[in-house]
């Protein structure tokens, strides 16, 4: 196989880093192949703010519910939705535009594409990382502790630098599942996703030595009840997104 599809394939969120410092070239690496993204219209529609105030650091792992490796990582690039620039400089005969629905989703997809190209960039090096959407938890405290402006929305953080743990893949539902041909075939769905349930309960069991003992459903069942930010949706509208 080849080199790069073999990092594709392997990838794990890494949550334990070695006391070891990220170089400014290597930052600057990362954040160039971030940029290189494909970018809806070439719009180009997110920021990133590299923290590296300690005390913001802290902030952001009380606010992601105590997220240790948010204060211990050596970098961690806050990853925003942006339409404020665009509507400070791009001209437009309908100003109303960059309050629409769709071009919040063009904001967040850019901003996704961007972010994993930049932890992809990161695997590359060498380095692990993972992301930490639990920053929403409290968005609008984000928002105002980066001095974001309005049409701006932060994300998720990506936490990187060298690994000092080892775990195992994740494994991902079966092919069928999310792969289909010309259709939404769902004939076999039921049947995978039990197997599926399954195998993640296995997984888990082994991870853990049988203290998590979900399957798959179940597990995200509990993630999603346990983060319901009804608050982001009414936030964002507040910065101006999500008007029309
Ligand atoms: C947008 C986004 C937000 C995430 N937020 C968190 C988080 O707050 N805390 C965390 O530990 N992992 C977080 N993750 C990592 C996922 O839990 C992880 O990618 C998933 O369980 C699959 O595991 P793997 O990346 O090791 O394959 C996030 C991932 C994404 C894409």
């Amino acid at each position: 196989v080849h080199e790069m599809i073999d990092l594709l394939l392997n990838h794990v969120s890494i949550r334990k880093y070695k006391d070891k410092e990220v170089s400014k070239e290597v930052v600057d690496t990362i954040v160039a192949c971030a940029q290189m993204a494909p970018t809806s219209s070439h719009l180009q529609t997110y920021t990133i703010i590299e923290v590296k105030d300690k005390e913001k650091r802290k902030t952001l792992a009380e606010i992601a519910g105590g997220q240790k490796w948010v204060l211990e990582a050596p970098l961690a690039l806050l990853f925003c939705a942006d339409l404020h620039r665009g509507q400070k400089y791009i001209p437009v005969t309908n100003k109303e535009v960059f309050h629409n629905t769709d071009l919040f989703t063009v904001a967040v997809t850019d901003t996704a594409l961007a972010a994993q190209k930049a932890l992809i960039a990161a695997q590359v090096l060498g380095l692990g990382g993972v992301f930490v959407g639990g920053i929403r938890n409290d968005i609008e405290s984000v928002h105002k502790l980066f001095a974001l402006p309005a049409l701006t929305a932060p994300l998720f953080l990506l936490c990187l630098g060298y690994p000092d743990e080892n775990p195992g893949l994740k494994p991902r539902l079966p092919r069928e599942v999310v792969h289909k041909v010309d259709y939404y075939d769902t004939e076999r769905d039921d049947e995978l996703l039990a197997n599926y349930d399954a195998e993640v309960r296995q997984y888990y069991q082994a991870r853990t030595n049988g203290e998590i003992d979900d399957k798959w459903t179940e597990r995200c069942g509990k993630a999603i009840s346990a983060k319901e930010r009804n608050h982001v949706g009414y936030f964002l509208r507040e910065i101006g997104f999500l008007q029309k």
